[in-house]
């Protein structure tokens, strides 16, 4: 059964981190700031806005201050009520809203991004839901996701979010092909988790958001390991395919690959460049900069 709406997300968050070292020894990754928020916030405010209020945390070791941070913060909360900062307060109370719930699953030991997935089937039932990779900060007007839904509502089907990419870096990606229905949209007949560029079916590769159908969770279950011993998300959709339509869906934004420095560096710019509190000095000094080298 699906609805016809998308209620809950999966934040698959118990990846060790590790082309971020050393900044992700005792850190999740999650909580690197870009500008002033951390990763999984960009995320989670993401899926607020498309209308999604169960946010399920597939959590691990090293992970607590993700769960800190989506708690109340007593100390903290009454501290600046006593003093009259009402923004600040403001601020700390947005991070999750009243109506926003948050849950956590704890994936014992990390097998993949499939695995991870398949720790929130109890909690997902019988419904279709999305899933969102933090390390993927995505921008869009509407955001990402709320895109997806909109596809979700029209097709009743598994979407996944891709973009064109460099044949080089077919290796980095799931990649896929299919028949071209739309501008945007592809209707899939062939995936494959990071296949090599001379071996890759086109160079149209998924980014980190899905809205998947609940038939997915058996597909993971029966999978074997795949690329890099790991239980791969991509493997189970490719044996959905078999049974259900599955939709790729070319995104309107910008994604930055933030579990990598560079991807980091370039949303912290760009992100900093449109911040409404100082974005304009910013963008002066990076000029001036720029021209005193
Ligand atoms: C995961 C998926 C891959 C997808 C990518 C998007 O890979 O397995 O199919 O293209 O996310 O970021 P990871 O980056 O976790 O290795």
């Amino acid at each position: 059964m699906t609805t016809n709406t998308i209620r809950k997300a999966v934040f698959p968050i118990a990846g060790l981190g590790t082309r971020f070292l050393p900044a992700t020894k005792a850190s999740p990754k999650e909580m690197l700031t870009v500008v002033d928020k951390p990763l999984i916030q960009y995320a989670v405010e993401e899926a607020y806005a498309a209308g999604i209020r169960q946010m399920i945390f597939v959590t691990g070791r090293t992970k607590r201050s993700i769960e800190d941070h989506f708690d109340t913060a007593y100390e903290l909360e009454s501290e600046l009520e006593a003093a009259g900062k009402t923004e600040l307060l403001k601020v700390v109370h947005s991070i999750k809203p009243d109506d926003m719930q948050v849950v956590y699953v704890r994936q014992h030991r990390t097998l993949g991004l499939g695995h991870a997935v398949l720790c929130a089937k109890e909690l997902v039932g019988h419904e279709a839901f999305a899933v969102l990779l933090a390390d993927d900060l995505m921008v869009g007007e509407p955001t990402i996701m709320s895109q997806m839904v909109e596809q979700f509502q029209e097709w009743r089907a598994s979407i996944l979010a891709v973009q064109d990419v460099p044949r080089e870096h077919t290796r980095r990606y799931g990649i896929v092909s299919g028949r071209q229905i739309s501008d945007r949209l592809v209707e899939v007949s062939d995936i494959v988790e990071k296949p090599a560029p001379e071996n890759a079916p086109s160079t149209l590769a998924v980014a980190g958001r899905y809205i998947l159908t609940p038939g997915v969770f058996a597909e993971i279950e029966a999978q074997q390991q795949g690329v890099g011993g790991e239980i791969q998300l991509t493997d189970a959709i490719a044996s959905l395919m078999r049974r259900e339509k599955v939709f790729a869906y070319r995104y309107q934004g910008v994604r930055y690959d933030c579990g990598s420095k560079l991807g980091f560096l370039q949303a912290t710019v760009d992100l900093g460049k449109r911040h409404p509190e100082f974005g304009t000095d910013f963008q002066e000094w990076l000029l001036n900069s720029a021209s005193a080298q």
